[in-house]
């Protein structure tokens, strides 16, 4: 299952991407926000980095208007490794060299249909281990020494 969340700046895109994951076959919970009404983003990563931790959900998905600030504070949580992507090529490395367990999309700056294949090139993707492993485990040692 992929937890899928946004703040106002992502809800337009969140909504067509539900509509495709539907469409697509891939299973998902949407964590909110639920309207257009203003929120504040790191509230909005909150439940889907936790659905993440907890194992609840395999993968989550953050959006907001421009991808940053939602993936800064998705990054504060310990074991979340979230990659802001705007293209397919860091979409897929994202997943195969950064085992990135969030992708971030800024919904006022990625187009619909791009969007659409940055999603579905990240969760096709596997990480690949190996010296990436040794690099991503140097990522953790950095969360233990705070
Ligand atoms: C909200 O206006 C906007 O600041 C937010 O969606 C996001 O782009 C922040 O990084």
């Amino acid at each position: 299952m992929i937890a899928i969340g946004s703040d106002h700046g992502g809800y337009e895109l969140k909504e067509h991407l539900k509509k495709h994951f539907e469409e697509t076959g891939v299973e998902f919970k949407d964590y909110g926000t639920f309207s257009e009404a203003s929120v504040d983003y790191p509230d909005c990563a909150e439940p889907v980095c936790r659905a993440v931790l907890n194992g609840e959900a395999e993968r989550g998905i953050l959006i907001c208007g421009t991808g940053i600030g939602i993936s800064i504070a998705a990054n504060k949580f310990d074991g979340i490794r979230a990659a802001l992507c705007s293209d397919v090529y860091s979409a897929l490395m994202a997943k195969q060299h950064n085992n990135a367990n969030i992708l971030c999309l800024g919904g006022r700056v990625t187009g619909r249909e791009l969007a659409f294949m940055i999603a579905d090139t990240w969760l096709g993707a596997e990480f690949l281990g190996g010296r990436h492993a040794a690099r991503v485990e140097k990522i953790h040692n950095i969360e233990k020494m705070q």
